[in-house]
């Protein structure tokens, strides 16, 4: 494959020109790639002048290639100029004759994507999206990015339907699990550095692939959490909270979006010109293409909004679907450009979009694959960066008098016990297809590869599933945990509980597993709960009854290898939580950027439910925005995590009383790790704009940064917040940045309370 400089994109010709413009005008590298550009954009017109409409409509056309050996007539269809794209091959010799058919064997020689859902790894499969998020390392999750590209690429895949930006604060959705959380700028971050892992620098290049920054837009507010329920987000919110990843995504030169399956405010957004037209296209200047999710032109007759797939491939075309994925609807388009109800204009722009894509995948020049050029599957790099981000993924919740770390010398025995200890697939999560179970190392294991030579092990899985509450072992489990001097509990959810269509109304750890957690603390030991799970779980019925939490979430391939080295202390637990953990489901939605309300509550003024005073008048209750039974914080807030060190926050400073709109200020603090070990910390920036034209979050966040440091060793952690970080979306829903006073705090956590006052003036 090619591996030239992206100026290679569409020929070497345009890298011999591309080269001359630079030399002789000495101008930057904008000017050979907007020289490329042009090249390219001509190269485009030129093909696009030579196709006729059925060609051009095969090229809005993506099939399903099976998952197995795919239909004959693909090569058929591809011989005939019918279809643009497949999925879910894998089957790289397949591919690369299907290839070679679209290539040879068609008129005009255009080559195909080959797009799969890569979510969180390939054959490696790397912690899901959620807990890649609660390392808030995009550089890891970058490196974990290029991992999977280079394992799928390797399998003949050019295109993944990754990363998935849907902020979304509803744990009961099963695709929070893909999600990177409830806030935009943590899962903009997350999305810039997936998108930079998936593509690289070099489009061309033959271990990198097209990204598809997907749902858009508002998939992740689903009604009650129930998977494609409707959506209604109101314009400004839309704007300052679900569209700022998306923007993030095409700043970042992200190749593909992907339209929602989801109904927003009355039009699915596959019909959603709005979303599409306005939004994408002409405000944010995109000009690579949006794909239809699976079948969902032909839902917007489902929906409601049509009356059936000619209709619905009209509204979903000129809203700006340029492709169909896994759908017939598309086959009407041919009639509605005669018909004139569409103009061809329409579907020259969508073809254009595509031809675009294809040339900067360098897929013209060569789209062939050739597996021995490719580094192994699953090596050592690949395992080292799995693990990392399994490792700077889990989130410490509790640590009771220090139960944790084990200490090796101390505990002879450990009693390992629950569903999730031993179960190489279920620890992979969702979204898996080519995730290889051999290659999982599970909790047992790597509690028997790291202690088993000293430490005696007994295990027992006490419940077939997760979700069981018969045949359970309750009483080997208590032998067990009586028998040891610690027992770890492998609890959760299996993978199958969270991702697509896997929603849940109850979220507390399921079937007989908190009975369980309770006969085995029957037996008087330190009991730590190790949770591997989708989604953020109500634990507030067992936290009382363990010593500690580390939750894992669904961690994949190395997830047990570094579950023991955080049991043991041979890496301390560094993840925060990229999402709110509800007490109760009632919460919900629960996030920490709320708005302020009318009628703030504070810990002073609400009262609990038990503690009614039967005689007291009604406003003795507080007369604030809480429940009576649950208050109003969360059990863990957002990027809370414990350490086995402890983090001292001081001395915040603005660098100026005053900060000039278009000009930059400096928030910093003095951080220092009080512990006795060496850890990592995550230092939050969160601001608050007093007053608004609409009304502002009680806090944003606005920085982070992981900082290492030694036991006793001190830094100035500090962020550069220029005024356009401050900008929102007023009334009339522009973008603004309004003098005013803002407040600022830098902790560990939504919750810090270290704050300095600052004011932005004209
Ligand atoms: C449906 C899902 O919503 C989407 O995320 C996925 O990429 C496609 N199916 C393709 O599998």
């Amino acid at each position: 494959m090619t591996t030239n400089t992206p100026g290679s994109k569409v020929s070497g010709l345009t890298v011999l020109i591309a080269t001359v413009a630079v030399t002789i005008f000495n101008m930057t590298v904008n000017i050979s790639d907007a020289v490329a550009d042009d090249l390219m954009e001509k190269r485009v017109n030129e093909l696009l002048a030579q196709m006729s409409i059925e060609e051009k409509i095969g090229q809005m056309r993506q099939a399903n290639a099976g998952y197995g050996h795919p239909p004959e007539y693909l090569g058929d269809n591809l011989r005939a100029g019918e279809l643009g794209a497949i999925l879910n091959l894998v089957d790289v010799e397949t591919v690369n004759e299907l290839q070679r058919i679209a290539l040879e064997e068609s008129r005009l020689g255009i080559p195909l994507l080959v797009g799969r859902d890569v979510i969180h790894g390939f054959k490696t499969v790397l912690p899901i999206p959620l807990g890649q998020a609660a390392t808030w390392n995009p550089d890891l999750v970058e490196k974990g990015a290029r991992v999977a590209a280079t394992e799928a690429a390797s399998h003949g895949v050019n295109w993944t339907f990754a990363p998935m930006v849907d902020v979304t604060r509803d744990p009961r959705w099963g695709r929070i699990a893909e999600s990177p959380g409830e806030d935009p700028f943590l899962t903009s971050a997350m999305a810039v550095a997936m998108i930079q892992g998936f593509q690289g620098d070099d489009l061309a290049a033959g271990d990198t692939i097209a990204a598809c920054a997907k749902h858009f837009a508002g998939y992740g507010a689903a009604e009650s959490g129930r998977d494609y329920a409707t959506t209604n987000i109101p314009e400004n919110e839309l704007r300052n909270v679900y569209l700022k990843p998306f923007k993030a995504a095409v700043d970042a030169g992200v190749m593909t979006l992907m339209a929602s399956f989801s109904d927003l405010n009355g039009v699915p957004a596959t019909g959603n010109s709005f979303l599409m037209r306005q939004v994408l296209r002409d405000e944010w200047g995109f000009d690579g293409f949006v794909v239809s999710d699976w079948d969902s032109v032909h839902q917007l007759s489902v929906h409601g909004l049509t009356e059936g797939d000619r209709e619905s491939a009209y509204e979903a075309a000129t809203a700006g679907v340029d492709m169909e994925m896994a759908g017939k609807a598309y086959d009407h388009i041919q009639d509605l450009v005669a018909d004139g109800r569409i103009s061809v204009d329409v579907i020259d722009t969508a073809v254009r979009n595509i031809l675009r894509t294809k040339f900067r995948l360098g897929l013209f020049d060569d789209p062939y694959v050739n597996p021995d050029e490719f580094p192994a599957i699953a090596n050592e790099h690949a395992l080292q960066v799995a693990k990392q981000a399994a490792l700077e993924s889990i989130v410490m919740l509790r640590n009771e008098n220090g139960v944790l770390p084990l200490q090796k010398d101390r505990i002879e025995s450990v009693a390992v016990i629950g569903p999730l200890a031993d179960a190489p697939y279920e620890q992979l999560g969702t979204w898996i297809f080519d995730g290889d179970k051999s290659l999982s190392v599970t909790g047992l294991e790597g509690i028997q590869n790291l202690v088993g030579g000293d430490t005696e092990i007994s295990y027992v899985r006490a419940m077939p599933t997760s979700r069981s509450r018969a045949d359970v072992q309750f009483e080997e489990a208590y032998e067990a945990a009586r028998e040891s001097d610690a027992v770890v509990l492998f609890l959760g959810e299996e993978s199958i509980l969270s991702g697509e269509a896997h929603s849940r109304a109850d979220i507390n750890l399921p079937g007989a597993q908190a009975e369980l957690v309770r006969e085995v603390r029957k037996a008087g030991k330190p009991v730590i709960a190790v949770i591997l799970a989708g989604r953020p779980l109500t634990l507030t019925n067992i936290v009382d009854d363990v010593d500690a939490i580390l939750f894992a979430w669904h961690p994949g391939t190395m997830g047990g290898a570094a579950i023991a080295d955080i049991l043991f202390g041979v890496e301390g637990p560094s993840g925060k939580l990229p999402v709110s953990f509800p007490r109760m489901v009632g919460q919900i939605p629960i996030y920490y950027s709320q708005k302020n309300t009318g009628k703030p509550p504070t810990p002073e003024t609400i009262v609990h439910i038990d503690d009614i005073d039967p005689f007291a008048p009604q406003t003795s209750l507080g007369m604030s925005a809480f429940h009576l039974d649950a208050g109003f914080q969360p059990l863990w807030e957002f990027g809370f995590g414990l350490s086995y060190a402890s983090f001292e926050y001081d001395e915040i400073a603005a660098s100026a009383a005053d900060v000039r709109v278009g000009e930059t200020i400096t928030i910093s603090a003095k951080l220092r790790n009080s512990g006795d070990v060496p850890a990592t910390e995550t230092a939050q920036l969160y601001v608050r704009d007093l007053v608004g034209n609409v009304t502002r979050p009680l806090r944003e966040l606005k920085g982070f940064k992981r900082v290492r440091l030694e036991p006793n060793e001190a830094t100035r952690v500090e962020f550069q917040l220029h005024t356009d970080d401050l900008a929102f979306f007023g009334r009339d829903n522009t973008l603004i940045v309004e003098p005013g006073d803002f407040h600022a705090w830098i902790g560990g956590s939504s919750n810090a309370d270290l704050k300095v006052a600052f004011r932005v003036v004209d």
